[in-house]
């Protein structure tokens, strides 16, 4: 079983994941600086360039995530990341995460790296089970996850407050029993 300190490069139809590092500065913080972004992610802070930047230059080094970027295979840019993180080995779990930015949205890269990337931790890493938390107002995620195979489990009410309202998370998941789903709806 491959361990989470090899860092693959993943290669689909649409797009290709590779590690994420520190070349992937100035699309990080453009997706970041997005607006958009900030709300369906829920960031109320921002970090510095100099964070930011050592943040991409130690990705490669961590024993138990894995981070890469989402590469667009019409383009050949760098459009997004996608994660596992969280791990817990005597679960044989993960958290799930992605973000694309503007330039990359909407034409199905999302889907694609989400399957790409819960198939490697399922199949390589050997991961039981991945989870996610997407807000209530991020209906696009949602049927992304679950065209990836992504199922609600539940609800957590009230998880994050943004722009004076309160906004539920909901919780995603996908188990090593379940895997591979069937193809996109
Ligand atoms: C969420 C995200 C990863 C999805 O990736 P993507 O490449 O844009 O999505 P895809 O094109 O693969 O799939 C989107 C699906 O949602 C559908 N969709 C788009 N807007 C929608 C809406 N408002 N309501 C319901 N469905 C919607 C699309 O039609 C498509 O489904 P289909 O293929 O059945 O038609 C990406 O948009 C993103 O990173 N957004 C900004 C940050 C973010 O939301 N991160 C996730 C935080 S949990």
């Amino acid at each position: 079983m491959t361990d989470f300190s090899y860092k693959p490069t993943l290669t689909g139809e649409l797009v290709v994941l590779r590690p994420l590092g520190e070349q992937d500065f100035p699309m990080m913080k453009a997706a970041m600086d997005d607006p958009e972004v900030a709300k369906l992610t829920g960031s109320h802070g921002t970090i510095s360039d100099e964070k930011a930047l050592e943040w991409l230059r130690t990705r490669k080094d961590q024993p138990d995530r894995l981070d890469l970027a989402i590469v667009d295979k019409a383009s050949g840019e760098a459009v997004g990341e996608v994660v596992l993180n969280e791990y817990d080995p005597d679960n044989r779990s993960c958290n799930f995460r992605i973000l694309i930015g503007p330039a990359g949205r909407n034409r199905g890269l999302g889907t694609e790296a989400t399957r790409l990337i819960v198939g490697y931790g399922i199949e390589r890493l050997g991961l039981h089970r991945i989870s996610l938390g997407v807000y209530a107002f991020n209906p696009r995620a949602q049927r992304a996850y679950e065209k990836a195979g992504f199922v609600v489990e539940g609800r957590l009410r009230d998880e994050l407050y943004w722009d004076g309202e309160w906004v539920d998370s909901i919780v995603m998941s996908v188990l090593e029993t379940e895997w591979p789903v069937s193809s996109p709806m």
